[in-house]
């Protein structure tokens, strides 16, 4: 790790521990948790930090913890054994860290035992960190998407806390989107001269790594793009093909961008690819147009149901009206998943822990098909980041299944449907964040009408 020469959120650091300790009255050790091995010792993944750790100590520091009480922070890290520099070079050490990153203590970890008390915490997405949290305080830790007792209070108000972001928050969040609309940009370029689905890949990620960030998430690059979290690059790219790509970057502080489009290979959607296109855009418009604070996630996801079973029934796909294929079930033929979630340090932001953060107390997951799959149910207030990303997909698994084909057997026109089998997967993908007004889009700047998109791949 290094410390970036611009680094200035001790500030907003600060501020948020002070937040923490109006919400909770006990003390929390947050751990940032460990690189795990690949395929022996040495040759490691590569870290990332657990994001409520980064919430509050801003810098991504392998194997440390950090102890906030009563609005004061203490760092718990073992500088790097004088060995490590041969291969590692210099690290920062633990005083200079501290001292960066606002820092009231700094201890070596064998002093966090001693400090651990009646603390509170939250696991870690890693075995070996959780048996660390569990024999340094000294009782079991529940799973992060089922804490109890302490750990469940120090949950709601961390989220409470994630749930809207700040200005220091929000420049990150802006740099990630920057970085990941010309990250797309370079994807359209490259497509006419990519062979598979990987050369469009490489052009999208080499523009990330050039800037020194990393993907948030593994990148979907694939012209197979009714497999909604696609991680094969090797299809070749033939000219009637639709190029799915939901790529985000992260940046070296850990906050993501999470951007899908999805254009012609040729440069030129077909005239079905287009009608349904446009159908995703009104619905993926019509949503953003909706957001402000007051407003109910779950209403912006019904709404973007709504217009894509009455574009299908104007096309001649469905039949009936919207409101009763949307309460039957019927768009999720084509539009299974949820229209977003919340961003900010994960691609899905908090969804480690489950629900809790995505869904308002008194609410639960639906079993309903068509809303089952939705990751963000509540009220919306200024500061919060969320997705919104309306597709359409034909999935062989859901269109094939003799169950849900007998159920919707004459709502569904499906000689109609033969006709678009060169729409494989449509979605469309912007960052929105919730303003007094309404909203900004963090990644307007990336074009999204049919046309424009087509001008960006240089076909016309
Ligand atoms: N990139 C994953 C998603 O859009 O949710
Ligand atoms: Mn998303
Ligand atoms: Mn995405």
């Amino acid at each position: 790790m290094h410390i970036p020469k611009d680094f200035s959120m001790a500030p907003a650091l600060r501020r948020r521990r002070q937040q923490l300790a109006k919400l909770i009255d006990f003390p929390v050790i947050l751990w940032s948790g460990r690189s795990c091995s690949r395929n022996f010792p040495a040759n490691t993944y590569p870290f990332r930090a657990s994001s409520h750790f980064l919430y509050f100590a801003g810098l991504p520091i392998e194997n440390a913890a950090i102890r906030l009480e009563a609005g004061k922070l203490e760092l718990f890290m073992d500088d790097a054994p004088t060995d490590s520099a041969l291969w590692h070079g210099e690290m920062p050490k633990r005083d200079e860290i501290a001292a960066v990153i606002g820092a009231d203590a700094a201890f070596p970890m064998t002093e966090l035992p001693s400090r651990a008390n009646d603390a509170g915490t939250i696991a870690v997405q890693n075995m070996a960190t959780q048996q660390q949290q569990s024999q340094v305080l000294n009782r079991p830790i529940f799973p992060a998407n089922s804490p109890e007792g302490i750990d469940l209070e120090l949950t709601k108000a961390i989220i409470s806390l994630r749930l809207t972001h700040d200005d220091a928050a929000l420049a990150e969040l802006r740099q990630a989107g920057v970085v990941t609309v010309e990250a797309h940009k370079a994807g359209m370029r490259a497509t006419q001269t990519a062979k598979i689905e990987a050369g469009v890949r490489s052009a999208m990620e080499s523009h990330i790594i050039s800037q020194n960030m990393g993907c948030s998430y593994s990148s979907i690059v694939t012209v197979c793009g009714e497999v909604l979290h696609n991680d094969q690059y090797h299809h070749p790219l033939q000219p009637g093909d639709l190029m799915l790509a939901d790529v985000g970057a992260e940046t070296t502080l850990g906050w993501a961008a999470d951007v899908t489009r999805t254009w012609p290979v040729s440069g030129k959607f077909s005239p079905t690819q287009r009608d349904i296109y446009d159908i995703v855009l009104a619905a993926h418009d019509a949503c953003i147009e909706k957001i402000r604070p007051g407003v109910d996630y779950r209403h912006i996801h019904l709404l973007a149901c709504q217009i894509i079973a009455q574009g299908l029934v104007d096309l001649g796909i469905l039949r009936g009206s919207a409101e009763y294929l949307v309460e039957m079930d019927v768009h999720a033929l084509f539009f299974p998943h949820g229209i977003g979630h919340l961003l900010g340090l994960d691609v899905h932001d908090m969804e480690d822990l489950g629900d809790l953060a995505g869904y308002e107390e008194d609410r639960v997951r639906s079993h309903r098909f068509g809303l089952g799959y939705l990751r963000l149910n509540r009220l919306l207030s200024a500061g919060m980041l969320v997705t919104i990303e309306p597709g359409f997909y034909q999935v062989p698994a859901i269109l094939n299944d003799p169950t849900l084909r007998s159920k919707h057997q004459n709502l569904v026109n499906w000689d109609k449907l033969e006709k678009f089998a060169d729409v494989r997967g449509i979605r469309i993908e912007d960052d929105v964040l919730v303003t007094q007004k309404g909203t900004e889009i963090l990644t307007a700047a990336l074009p999204n009408k049919a046309e424009e998109v087509e001008d960006l791949i240089g076909a016309n």
